[in-house]
């Protein structure tokens, strides 16, 4: 979708000055799912079919399509493109030898996804082999295969296909609908909303007090509020998108003012790794438009991989040349006798005093019907948690 000068004038530039859009209208679309029928043909995975739609909707600018080979090596090594521009994650595609042996440089593509949907086209530029062990160490900082991201990696096939992507069909957010803009269109939002200043909130849990402390603290000092949960691939014991998505809108409802919060839905998967991740992130939310986001403890981090400020620490040597601005806080808490949330910067009193639930102990006690301890969690959001994970634990049955 294009914009007007004026909005783009307005607001941040997006990561390396242009807002990318690879979704293919009109005849040109027609034209490409017409010639898809005689292209080959490759299934993507929930996974790529994700990276697949960010970059097309601008998402991931300043990318085209999925990395050659030059980028790729540059990122891993060096967290840049190749023309020296920040990327701190490959955007790779994929693909089993037997698979890649199939395809021609310079053929384009068709890429399905496993509902059989057609959503674009890949203009196959590069086929090329990679190190595993290699990216899961610079990338994730561990070889140990406990680590979802990184058992993604041993799990993906060993070749990697690179070039730029169109998109014809945007997966459907069915359930979340009302909650997807792209970042075009939050863009046009915080200009007619007159936001000037915007804090972008990446979360994959549900929100919490500590969560709620720190956005409100970042709010204090900005125009408006993003609330942009990731609801792509996420480990199976963390909270599904649904469910949380439901308690996202209640915790809004009762304790957030309307004309100085959005809550948007962000299509991408998680790596979970940790401080990478967290410029990724803060990338992406600047390309929706947000000037600041928030980097507060573990951000993106999971079991014991990742320090608890290393994502603030390497995001702080870059944020000289990222356009956003980085609100960094320390782990947030709830004290007994300050009687409210704070931090070790803002609470004189010790451990003994500070409500504090590690993520799998509040999981374990939702699962049981249990509410959290009101400190940690508001019950209105913690009522629709125990509800959603037993019909999500029926479900299963
Ligand atoms: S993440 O994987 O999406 O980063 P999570 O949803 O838990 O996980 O965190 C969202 C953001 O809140 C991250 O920036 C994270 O660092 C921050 N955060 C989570 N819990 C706390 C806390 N208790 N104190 C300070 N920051 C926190």
């Amino acid at each position: 979708m294009a914009l007007s000068t004026e909005v783009h004038e307005s607001i941040i530039a997006p990561h390396g000055g242009v807002l990318i859009n690879r979704e293919a209208e009109g005849a040109e679309k027609e034209l490409l799912i017409k010639e898809a029928g005689i292209m080959d043909s490759l299934v993507l995975n929930p996974w790529s079919l994700s990276d697949l739609e960010l970059i097309a909707i601008g998402g991931f600018s300043p990318l085209k399509g999925f990395m050659g080979e030059a980028d790729y090596k540059n990122v891993v090594e060096n967290m840049r493109l190749q023309d020296g521009l920040i990327w701190s994650l490959p955007i790779t595609l994929p693909v089993t030898e037997t698979q890649s042996d199939a395809l021609e440089i310079g053929s384009s593509i068709a890429l399905y996804g496993e509902d059989d949907i057609l959503y674009g086209i890949l203009e196959l530029e590069e086929k090329y082999t990679y190190n595993k062990t290699h990216e899961a160490e610079q990338v994730y900082g561990t070889t140990d295969t406990d680590h979802p991201g990184v058992k993604r990696v041993y799990e993906k096939g060993n070749v990697y296909l690179g070039g730029p992507i169109h998109l014809v069909n945007r997966p459907a957010h069915d359930e979340f609908e009302d909650f997807y803009l792209d970042p075009s269109e939050t863009r046009k939002l915080f200009y007619n909303l007159g936001w000037k200043t915007v804090v972008g909130f990446q979360t994959r849990n549900p929100v919490h007090r500590a969560h709620e402390y720190i956005q409100k603290a970042a709010l204090e000092s900005v125009d408006g509020l993003l609330l942009n949960p990731l609801v792509g691939e996420t480990k199976s014991d963390d909270i599904p998108a649904e469910v949380r998505m439901e308690s996202y809108q209640t915790l809004l409802k009762y304790y957030y003012p309307e004309n100085r919060t959005r809550l948007v839905i962000y299509p991408a998967a998680m790596r979970y790794a940790g401080p990478r991740e967290a410029i990724l992130h803060a990338v992406v939310r600047q390309n929706y438009g947000c000037t600041h986001f928030i980097v507060g403890r573990d951000h993106a981090g999971v079991g014991d991989y990742y320090g608890t400020y290393e994502a603030q620490e390497l995001i702080s040597q870059y944020e000289d040349e990222l356009g956003i601005q980085i609100f960094k806080f320390e782990h947030a808490f709830y004290c007994t006798i300050c009687e409210n949330m704070g931090t070790a910067k803002t609470c004189p009193h010790d451990k003994s005093s500070h409500v504090h639930l590690s993520g799998t102990k509040v999981r374990e006690k939702l699962r049981n019907g249990e509410q959290p301890p009101k400190e940690f969690s508001r019950p209105e959001v913690a009522d629709i948690l125990i509800k959603g994970l037993q019909q999500n634990l029926t479900r299963q049955e």
